[in-house]
């Protein structure tokens, strides 16, 4: 088997980060979330990947490069602009061949892996295979209807749903799908559609099983499940203290510190984690926050966030909680006259005061 890392795409709902970097390698737990698909891919045996890739190609084939660091061979597939799922899968053909595939969406993260469904997938005489998970807004998805056992209807974001089955940003496909890519038309929004295209092979009678998934599953497409998959990764750390945590310091829960960092009369209250060559200084690291390389917070308090690499946050007086920080950024208290907001702000920043 193979795989399909999809990589590309807008990311219109993560500017302003996304107007300088590739949302998928944006860190969750401090790990790019790019790398859990191709670690999850990497333990379910498939050495073969091809990858997706848009505007952002540099900095994800910087960050990947070979596929040396997983032990796997990646191709990189460029795709001219993003055209939809169903048109990264069309421009994979020559990549995949006649191979039965795993697409996994590079955004996506997924508890339980894929291990147990590629094998399912190599073992059944299925032509696709999705992955269902219950949400409480179906309509931000595509949505499965369901006939008894069997799948009767996708249906792309619909606005009335009629049923509450997402489908998981992980598919498997055999050759077949491409029959499906070349024949369907693109949707309203101008996308192939790989919910078309898998109702295509329903039609036309192809079998496409499903299973519902146990574990927790996060589209980190949008703030809010960016800083739930972050909170999500972050239950699972296990206490490490590389860094140095002088005594007037104290961290509570389960902490990680990376070498190089320095947390000096500061509590830092897990799950958390703190990058290398980081210094906490006079200040609350509260649960749920991940605190990249090199960044520097004095006398302030964060929780529940994420801050991206080199990033400076002083004297804040009041808590900074569900945020995501981006790379070289500083958020300072001024005191001085006349008392105003100074802000440089990216396009379509979102910012709320006191
Ligand atoms: P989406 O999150 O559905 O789309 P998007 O990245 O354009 O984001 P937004 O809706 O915020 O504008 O994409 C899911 C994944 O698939 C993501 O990793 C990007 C990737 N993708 C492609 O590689 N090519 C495409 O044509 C599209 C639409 C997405």
């Amino acid at each position: 088997m193979k795989a399909l890392v999809l990589s590309g795409g807008r990311a219109t709902r993560l500017r302003p980060i996304t107007h300088t970097s590739a949302k998928q390698l944006v860190p969750v737990a401090n790990k790019p979330i790019l790398f859990y698909a191709l670690e999850a891919i990497r333990d379910a045996g498939i050495r073969d990947i091809g990858i997706i890739v848009g505007h952002t190609a540099e900095e994800i084939m910087a960050a990947v490069g070979g596929g040396e660091r997983w032990g796997v061979k990646v191709t990189y597939i460029s795709q001219e602009a993003p055209l939809g799922l169903a048109h990264a899968v069309k421009i994979a053909h020559p990549f995949i061949g006649n191979d039965r595939f795993v697409m996994f969406l590079g955004d996506n993260l997924i508890r339980e892996g894929v291990t147990e469904v590629v094998q399912r997938f190599e073992g059944e005489q299925a032509n696709a295979h999705i992955m269902l998970a219950k949400v409480p807004n179906p309509q931000d998805f595509g949505v499965a209807e369901l006939d008894g056992n069997r799948v009767q209807r996708l249906v792309e974001k619909p606005k009335e749903p009629k049923s509450d089955l997402a489908l998981v940003g992980v598919y498997l496909f055999d050759s077949n799908i491409f029959k499906a890519v070349n024949a369907i038309k693109p949707s309203a929004r101008g996308e192939l559609e790989i919910t078309d295209a898998i109702q295509y092979l329903i039609e036309k009678d192809y079998a496409v099983h499903w299973h519902l998934i146990t574990g927790w599953w996060k589209d980190t497409g949008k703030l809010e499940d960016l800083l739930e998959a972050n909170r999500l990764v972050l239950e699972n750390i296990e206490t490490r203290i590389e860094g140095r945590v002088d005594e007037s310091s104290c961290t509570d829960g389960r902490v990680i510190v990376e070498k190089g960092a320095e947390i000096v009369r500061s509590v830092i209250r897990g799950p958390a984690i703190i990058g290398e060559d980081c210094r906490i200084e006079d200040s609350y690291v509260g649960p749920f926050t991940s605190i990249y390389n090199r960044v520097t917070i004095t006398g302030s308090e964060v929780e529940h966030s994420i801050v991206l690499e080199d990033s400076c946050i002083r004297g804040i007086g009041a808590r900074i909680e569900d945020s995501l920080i981006g790379k070289n950024v500083t958020v300072s208290k001024d005191d001085g006259r006349p008392r105003a907001y100074r802000l440089m702000l990216g396009d379509n920043s979102d910012v709320s005061v006191l």
